[in-house]
């Protein structure tokens, strides 16, 4: 007799992370390969992380600060918040998970894009929740979808500005019309994790303020993108002690790492560091921009650190290729979506390399 689980784990896949370089190289006898597929950051991290990290090390005997009281005050601090109001995390991805633990009962209402952060589906699937898909509009959030989809039963909204993997955003207006519709005791989970990247004069900036005002929206930011500590795995969540205390309860008592608290605060005091990070992001996105023109392949102008991009042949066959060429990055994945692809945006070489690849691959 087979052991017995949950019956909502049949409808959920395992997350599928971008390839691992040292596996791609193992299996491809490849001395050489560049990773484009997990939104990390092509430039490292600041060099007080290192020295934070390495002070850091001579107590790992002991555990964490489960309060993390030291980064949730520099968080506080810096988005001019309390400390209540902050919640830190191993990555935001944990968050995804607790959240969805917290607020989602079997059969409740959960509205979210139909291409977005994987783990909003899986995670609500998880706790059985009844998912209303908004369609794509131009491969970007449709609002006014969301404006139906939405009734006064829907637990909970997931939404992602910028869009991960399609890049686009939706303005600060959209975000507060879209605020305004729904009731104050449905949660609107607002996940920015590539805020940092995001510099179109109508995207929302002041989301912190809007938070303040919606109490019913709970911000979630990571250091993983434009800080680049994703192997530290630490992000936050800001919003109504309300609403992060009953998150609290059910969170692992030590969740984020000493090492990972560290970090975190180094990392956050060094916005310096930041600058390059957006410039190269910058340069990239604009020579990706044209060089895609010059394949005539269609892409969706970016507000983050990737660009999704219509190869125009199936996918994942496009990414099989690459990959032979020492290039990983990722299907968009679906029948609707078979031909569409993201790459991160990388370091000029990179960026050089992967389009040098690609022409191979198309022609
Ligand atoms: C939109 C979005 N949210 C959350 C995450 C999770 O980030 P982390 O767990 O590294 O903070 C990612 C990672 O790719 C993401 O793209």
């Amino acid at each position: 007799m087979a052991v017995k689980y949950r019956k909502e784990l049949d409808s959920i896949s395992p997350y599928v992370p971008g390839k691992p370089i040292d596996d791609v190289k193992r299996e491809l006898g490849l001395d050489r390969v560049i990773k484009l597929a997990s939104n990390e950051n092509p430039l490292g991290f600041s060099s007080a992380v290192r020295k934070a990290v390495i002070k850091a090390l001579d107590e790992v005997n002991l555990y964490p600060d489960g309060n993390a009281t030291v980064l949730k005050a520099k968080i506080a601090e810096k988005y001019g918040v309390t400390p209540e109001m902050v919640l830190p995390t191993c990555g935001s991805d944990e968050m995804v998970d607790l959240i969805a633990k917290t607020f989602i009962d079997q059969g409740s209402q959960v509205v979210l894009a139909e291409v977005t952060f994987p783990r909003y589906f899986s995670t609500s699937q998880m706790m059985g929740a009844d998912l209303r898909i908004v369609p794509m509009k131009n491969m970007a959030y449709d609002l006014e979808g969301f404006k139906q989809a939405i009734t006064a039963q829907t637990r909970l909204v997931w939404l992602c500005n910028p869009n991960n993997p399609t890049g686009s955003f939706f303005t600060r207006d959209g975000l507060i019309d879209l605020l305004e519709h729904i009731s104050p005791e449905t949660l609107v989970v607002y996940d920015e994790a590539y805020y940092e990247f995001a510099d179109h004069p109508d995207y929302p900036k002041d989301s912190i303020e809007l938070m303040k005002r919606y109490k019913n929206m709970l911000v979630m930011k990571t250091l993983s993108k434009a800080y680049g500590i994703a192997g530290m795995r630490t992000g936050f969540t800001i919003g109504d002690p309300v609403l992060l205390e009953l998150i609290n309860r059910i969170r692992n008592p030590f969740n984020v790492t000493l090492l990972s608290q560290v970090a975190a605060i180094a990392a956050l005091a060094d916005d310096d560091f930041l600058v390059k990070i957006i410039e190269n992001n910058n340069q990239g996105k604009y020579y990706l921009y044209d060089a895609f023109a010059e394949l005539g392949l269609e892409y969706v102008k970016t507000e983050a650190n990737h660009i999704a991009f219509n190869a125009g042949k199936d996918g994942a066959l496009v990414f099989q290729e690459l990959l032979k060429r020492g290039v990983i990055i990722r299907p968009i994945g679906g029948e609707k979506y078979k031909t569409w692809l993201r790459v991160s945006i990388g370091t000029m070489e990179e960026n050089r390399e992967f389009i040098r690849a690609l022409q191979e691959v198309l022609a």
